[in-house]
């Protein structure tokens, strides 16, 4: 198996994929209407590697000189193979030679991985937004899963020198 590559603008016909990995990645994932507006609006990439296979995705909300990680996304499969990293290190190295100041993001506080890879690319944590998403929490005497919310973690990323 080989690594990231390189970027590959997304198109309509990779959203299948997309969707294929969205719903396996995340308890909330993604509906197909939330690519669409992203692909309206934003700046969204595939992770590709030297085979031009798809790893994973990312989407950009630039607003003026601010950009907004929506959503990063490494197929399962290809998890901790350091994929995510340099993907996201060329794209803000592409969004600073467009003058961008600033990335920010939100991230679910259970979410180590993320947390992590944000913390080892340079973000610093902002603040916290209380009972921001829904979360899905294994209830021992009900036998089953229920629903609570979870802190969302802001984070942001100076592009400037
Ligand atoms: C978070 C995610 C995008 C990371 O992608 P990845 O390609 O596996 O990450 P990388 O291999 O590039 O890891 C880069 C750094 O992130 C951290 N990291 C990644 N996975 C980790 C894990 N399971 N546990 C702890 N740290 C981890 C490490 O600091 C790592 O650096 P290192 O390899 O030098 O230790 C991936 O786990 C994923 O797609 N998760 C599901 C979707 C999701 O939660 N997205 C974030 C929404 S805010």
């Amino acid at each position: 198996m080989s690594g990231f590559s390189y970027l590959q603008v997304l198109q309509d016909a990779d959203l299948p994929w997309v969707m294929s990995v969205e719903q396996r990645a995340y308890d909330f994932p993604w509906t197909l209407k939330g690519f669409e507006n992203s692909m309206n609006q934003g700046l969204n990439y595939l992770f590709k590697d030297e085979d031009h296979k798809s790893l994973g995705y990312c989407c950009v909300l630039p607003v003026l000189d601010e950009a907004t990680l929506l959503n990063v996304c490494v197929a399962p499969e290809h998890q901790g193979r350091r994929i995510a990293r340099p993907a996201l290190e060329q794209i803000f190295a592409k969004l600073k030679e467009n003058a961008f100041q600033i990335v920010f993001l939100e991230v679910r506080a259970s979410n180590e991985p993320a947390i992590k890879l944000y913390q080892s690319i340079g973000f610093s944590e902002d603040g916290v937004r209380k009972g921001y998403y829904r979360a899905q929490v294994w209830d021992e005497q009900a036998m089953e899963l229920v629903e609570e919310r979870e802190d969302a973690i802001l984070m942001s990323y100076s592009l400037v020198d």
